[in-house]
């Protein structure tokens, strides 16, 4: 068939690579390179992040994990695995999203010297080994993986449908918060995420405070960085980073990770999340009056690289009918 994918962020273009590798001959459209997409601005740990529903997301999620886990061997991939600690502030934590994870360990409060400076609210954490991808590489892998099946990427906006090739078989709607415009889909939200990067002290491990009360911390050393974050503000669509936020996500990283306090910043970014109830991915041809076959994939919260090949693999699914 001839299929086109709507939308270059992580979700398009891995969906494009597993329709090319089965033999579809695929065509992309987008407003944005790569580069300019929220998947620029991921973190990017593997970690399920604001998604929903669990059971289906866990399921795409330990498909890519095992995809990043075989791309850690490819440095050119910009994938790495690395460990670090989720912490937990609650006697029962919710540890839905490492059930299948086989080589974890539980630590108790006792046991986080070394992972945190002491902190009487953290009363235990999850260790584990998991995909960081350093996105600039990464989408230029995917990038460079599509050209070499023959994906042709073209740049346009498209408002609707109607605007899609008509010689087209088939269309994947990958297009994120695009969703919004493009289908009148009034339950996707803008989740805004700022993230500001440092100079790395050389730190390795990876830190996750998803029970922090007051936000979601994080800190996710790379190769020449580390990525502190984050916030989540559902509905907020503001692009410029705001600095008392800054201030805040710094405070927070720093608490937990005092070799931080002198690492100067490199960077700062915003990215807006595709926030949705649920993640949208099933055949949806009555969108289109000309009776092509239409794959919706969008709604991916913070979980769009975490959960991509998993995406990518039931999109082609539904491609074959
Ligand atoms: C985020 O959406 O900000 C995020 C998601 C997963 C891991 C770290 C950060």
């Amino acid at each position: 068939m001839r299929v086109c994918v709507v939308g270059a962020g992580v979700i398009g273009l891995s969906c494009a690579i597993r329709a090319a590798e089965a033999g579809h001959s695929v065509h992309i459209v987008s407003a944005q390179p790569a580069a300019q997409s929220v998947s620029a601005v991921a973190a990017a740990l593997w970690f399920p992040y604001r998604a929903s529903p669990q059971e289906r997301v866990l399921a795409w999620s330990m498909t890519s994990l095992r995809v990043f886990r075989a791309l850690a061997d490819d440095p050119e991939s910009g994938v790495a695995l690395r460990y670090g600690t989720e912490l937990h502030r609650r006697e029962k934590p919710d540890l839905w999203w490492a059930e299948q994870l086989t080589d974890l360990t539980l630590l108790g409060g006792g046991e986080l010297s070394g992972v945190i400076a002491p902190n009487p609210e953290v009363l235990g954490g999850l260790r584990a080994r998991l995909p960081i991808l350093v996105m600039s590489r990464y989408l230029g892998w995917l990038e460079q993986r599509c050209a070499d099946l023959g994906v042709a990427v073209s740049a346009a906006t498209l408002d609707s449908l109607t605007g899609v090739d008509p010689t087209a078989d088939a269309v994947v709607l990958a297009i994120g918060l695009g969703a919004g415009d493009m289908l009148g889909d009034s339950e996707v939200t803008p989740i805004r995420g700022q993230v500001v990067r440092l100079g790395n002290p050389g730190l390795t491990d990876w830190l996750l405070d998803e029970d922090d009360p007051t936000q979601f911390c994080y800190v996710i050393p790379r190769f020449d960085d580390v990525v502190c974050g984050g916030t989540a503000e559902v509905g907020q669509s503001s692009l410029e980073p705001d600095m008392a936020t800054e201030a805040a996500i710094l405070a927070r990283a720093r608490r937990l990770v005092p070799d931080l306090a002198d690492a100067p910043i490199v960077s700062r970014a915003v990215g807006l999340r595709p926030g949705r109830r649920e993640v949208r991915l099933e055949r949806c041809d009555d969108l289109d009056r000309t009776g092509r076959l239409v794959v919706a994939c969008y709604g991916h919260g913070g979980a769009g690289v975490t959960m991509s090949w998993g995406c990518a693999d039931e999109v082609v699914g539904l491609l074959a009918g």
